[in-house]
């Protein structure tokens, strides 16, 4: 098989019940690449593991994530979706970049400061070494585009930094990877505290916005969304909130900041959360219906899964079959 096309690679963490910052940021602009693209999604659940999990719950979401995959219009023909633990190469490759990553490195990702904070009980070590598994991830199928939100930047570039760094020592091994960060959306923020990312792992309802959130839920959560004590409808900097909230009916609505704010010049905040949520459940509805109709049929996913688990195993074969020569592994 020759393979002319430059090739996109990404993933979600199947850790907790998608956002719609996950939606925006990352999972809507998948389907763009599918047809210019070779693709590869995966549902990481090696990364996941990171962090304790409920092992049903894990099981669960790992199918929900590859059908959130489908019913936001990747087409199981057209891009490889699959379970990272499917294909055992990323594991490995994982560990042979780990000794190719530094400690000093590892110790200045922002993302392991926050999340050893908020699991002071389990500083494990896989924890330390997620970026060098991310890595691995990209790294294997010889990745040109990485779309991923804007938290993700200083993983991508300590994951450039590693394809050179091997690169340097074994001659021409990998290819080195270029993020792809939508800027509208690159960061969507939480509804209850404006200035924090909106995380999956938010154990505050009301800050996030979930995927298959029911209309009422999301129109109630926009409706108690943060905004400030003035009733502009202004994008800037000192007006998080009310900012978020225009990027966020901007991006359902396909309007730029200043048609937003010519919208509802005038308007109160009432008026305009109200919109908000509805164009952000009117815009998800059709992905809530196809993803009911994908978990339905189970089997049909685990189909996806075995046929995108192979796919990626054979470029997987490849990469990984270059790396141990360079190193020295007998054959
Ligand atoms: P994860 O599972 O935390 O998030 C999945 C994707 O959603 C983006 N994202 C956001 N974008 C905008 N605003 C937000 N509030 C927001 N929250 C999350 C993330 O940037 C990400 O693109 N380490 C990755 C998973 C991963 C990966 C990879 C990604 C593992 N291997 C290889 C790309 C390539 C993560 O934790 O994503």
């Amino acid at each position: 098989m020759i393979q002319d096309k430059k090739i996109v690679f990404s993933g979600v963490q199947p850790s907790g019940n998608l956002t719609i910052g996950n939606y925006l940021g990352a999972i809507k602009n998948f389907s763009r690449f599918s047809d210019d693209y070779k693709t590869f999604y995966c549902v990481v659940d090696l990364h996941a593991i990171t962090v304790r999990q409920v092992p049903a719950e894990l099981r669960r979401r790992t199918y929900e994530t590859l059908a959130l995959y489908m019913a936001c219009g990747l087409d199981e023909k057209k891009n490889t979706l699959f379970v990272q633990s499917h294909v055992p190469a990323h594991a490995e490759l994982g560990w042979i970049l780990d000794c190719y990553t530094m400690f000093g490195e590892l110790s200045r990702m922002t993302q392991f400061k926050d999340k050893s904070a908020k699991h002071s009980q389990n500083i494990n070590a896989g924890l330390f070494t997620y970026p060098s598994l991310m890595a691995a991830d990209i790294l294997l199928y010889q990745t040109d585009l990485v779309p991923v939100g804007i938290d993700q930047k200083q993983h991508l570039e300590l994951s450039r930094d590693i394809a050179m760094r091997f690169n340097q020592i074994y001659g021409d091994t990998f290819t080195v990877p270029e993020g792809y960060i939508s800027t509208d959306t690159m960061k969507i923020m939480s509804l209850a505290e404006p200035t924090s990312k909106m995380s999956k792992s938010d154990p505050n309802q009301n800050a996030v916005v979930y995927i298959l959130d029911s209309k009422d839920d999301i129109i109630r959560k926009f409706k108690k969304a943060v905004t400030d004590s003035d009733s502009e409808i202004r994008f800037s900097e000192d007006k998080p909130g009310v900012s978020n909230l225009i990027t966020i009916y901007g991006a359902f609505t396909g309007k730029s900041v200043e048609e937003v704010e010519r919208e509802f010049a005038g308007r109160g905040y009432g008026d305009f959360k109200l919109a908000v949520g509805e164009a952000c459940a009117d815009g998800l509805a059709p992905v809530r219906e196809e993803f009911a109709r994908l978990m339905a049929d189970k089997a049909h996913l685990e189909a996806v899964m075995k046929s995108g688990a192979d796919e990626a195993a054979y470029y997987a074969r490849k990469t990984m079959s270059k790396v141990r020569r360079k190193i020295g592994f007998v054959n």
